[in-house]
């Protein structure tokens, strides 16, 4: 094969994003008008081909929000307790619906105090109030709150304050438009549905009215929830960990180890696509770099396959391990795999600039992952920092010291890097820990991204990701088209959104 033991000299060249670029070529297309909709797996689509990391500094529930919002998709991390992210996949999956089936509820009961916290953690603005029998006795919102002094709140209960009277209600079959004429006509911001024993049936709110209006791409299930992903492992407590997700409702499953090709990952994968608990959720399977490394996730039955090994900002496999392949190439070739098979696949690691994302796009994925580019954004989890006058957020590999020793902390994410734990000796970190430029909201520098696709897309001539696939070619370059390719010759004194800097 083309990787056989020859020596180096012969062996196959690889190439990474920096490599290449891509050429130019006769286009009628309009940078605005491109449609970027790809295949994320097997059954899911998006509209934005661009997916945040499975990494402690990159993605918990605010960050997989912002993505699905945006077109995107987030995949949880799991460097935390079971239940924690089992509940993460619930805050994003109750953020906003079409029509809430199982919406949460409060008891008569319940002191103010706790009802602050429920609203403050699932980011609500009210509750349907229900008895035992889940009958609905009235409804507790932000403005029958607004004037009570919060001093009084663990005085108080839900039943002092709630709204009891003259409650506006639907019926559980309700339509879309007259669910949206009963609101408007009532001026209220929350419909709870009835059904017909008299019980709470589901919750309709203006809100969710205001984002699908605000949101159009969004990536939302069949319901109407934003789609979430999470990562799972492969070992110890994995299958337990899969088992509490899918039973929060995530959409997609990411098994998510450094060697996607490690025996048990490819277990898991099988047992999970077999199980017929499983069957509403997709499973995508990595990481792998080779060609064959993307036909045994194929042959495990995954849908869609990961690629990446080392090309990682905060990676350091390539060096501590000496294992890897040059990002552009393992795209290329596992791709080869994938479009065999019909499977999408995904670019993850090394993507720095926009025009990285076309470069991946053409190789052959459907879609990328980010991690350091997305770990400045407000929605990424960590608190900002001050460093000489400028502000920074912490951004580290899921395989560096601090992720999986955190002090005083237990690990979950350790075993993502050791499908070797069974031996004695276990390996040192593949990762490192550092700080990345404090960026804003997520929506700012996605749009500064998905721009810089389209302009790719203009000068590819392509009308959408098909049309990129087929029509894209590549230029290798030299060290000085490298060069030449980036500001040179000047003394940057403004910053521009969508340049963060020759990388090193
Ligand atoms: P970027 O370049 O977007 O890469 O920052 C994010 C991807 O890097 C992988 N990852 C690691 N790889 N050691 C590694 O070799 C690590 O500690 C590590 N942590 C994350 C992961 O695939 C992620 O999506």
């Amino acid at each position: 094969s083309a990787y056989a033991p020859v020596p180096p000299i012969f062996a196959k060249m690889g190439l990474a994003y920096d490599d290449v670029l891509l050429l130019p070529n006769e286009t009628d297309v309009i940078p605005s008008e491109v449609d970027t909709t790809t295949r994320l797996t097997r059954e899911i689509t998006m509209k934005v081909p661009v997916i945040s990391a499975a990494m402690d500094t990159v993605t918990e529930s605010d960050m997989a929000i912002a993505m699905a919002r945006n077109g995107g998709i987030g995949v949880l991390h799991r460097n935390l307790s079971i239940d924690d992210q089992a509940a993460q996949v619930d805050v994003v999956k109750r953020s906003e619906s079409g029509m809430i089936t199982d919406p949460l509820t409060v008891n008569p009961e319940v002191s103010l105090a706790d009802l602050d916290k429920l609203c403050g953690k699932f980011h609500i603005s009210g509750l349907p109030v229900v008895d035992k029998e889940n009958r609905l006795v009235g409804i507790i919102t932000n403005r029958d709150m607004r004037f009570i002094p919060s001093d009084d709140y663990d005085r108080l209960k839900v039943k002092d304050v709630m709204t009891k009277d003259n409650l506006i209600t639907g019926p559980a079959n309700i339509s879309k438009e007259d669910a949206h004429r009963l609101l408007a006509q009532h001026k209220v911001e929350k419909l709870p549905l009835i059904d017909e024993s008299g019980k709470l049936a589901g919750l309709i709110t203006v809100k969710d009215f205001v984002k699908t209006e605000q949101y159009p791409d969004a990536t939302k299930d069949a319901q109407g929830r934003l789609r979430v992903a999470a990562g799972i492992g492969f070992l110890g407590d994995a299958w337990q960990r899969a088992s509490a997700l899918m039973e929060a409702g995530v959409d997609v499953l990411v098994v998510d180890t450094a060697n996607g090709e490690a025996r048990l990952a490819l277990d898991m994968i099988r047992r999970l696509k077999s199980d017929s608990a499983f069957k509403d959720v997709q499973i995508i399977g990595g990481n792998i770099a080779t060609r064959s490394g993307a036909q045994a996730m194929i042959d495990a039955g995954v849908d869609a396959v990961k690629i990446g090994v080392g090309p990682g900002s905060i990676c350091t496999t390539r060096v501590v391990a000496g294992v890897g392949v040059p990002q552009l190439t393992a795209v290329y070739d596992a791709a080869q795999a994938c479009k065999a098979a019909g499977i999408p696949c995904i670019a993850d690691g090394g993507i720095h600039y926009s025009g990285d994302i076309a470069k991946a796009l053409v190789a052959g994925a459907d879609t990328v992952m980010l991690g350091g580019t997305l770990a400045g954004t407000e929605e990424a989890p960590g608190e900002k920092v001050l460093l000489h006058g400028k502000q920074y957020k912490l951004y580290r590999g899921m395989g560096s010291l601090g992720a999986m020793a955190p002090r005083g902390k237990k690990s979950y994410s350790k075993d993502r890097y050791s499908g070797r734990c069974h031996l004695k000796r276990k390996g040192g970190p593949e990762g490192v820990e550092g700080e990345v430029p404090y960026r804003g909201p997520l929506n700012a520098v996605l749009y500064q991204l998905i721009g810089g696709l389209h302009q790719s897309m203009f000068y590819v001539g392509a009308h959408n990701i098909g049309e990129l696939h087929e029509k894209g070619r590549f230029i290798r370059i030299t060290d000085a088209g490298l060069r030449e390719s980036h500001p040179h010759d000047i003394v940057m004194t403004a910053e521009a959104p969508n340049y963060t800097g020759f990388h090193n």
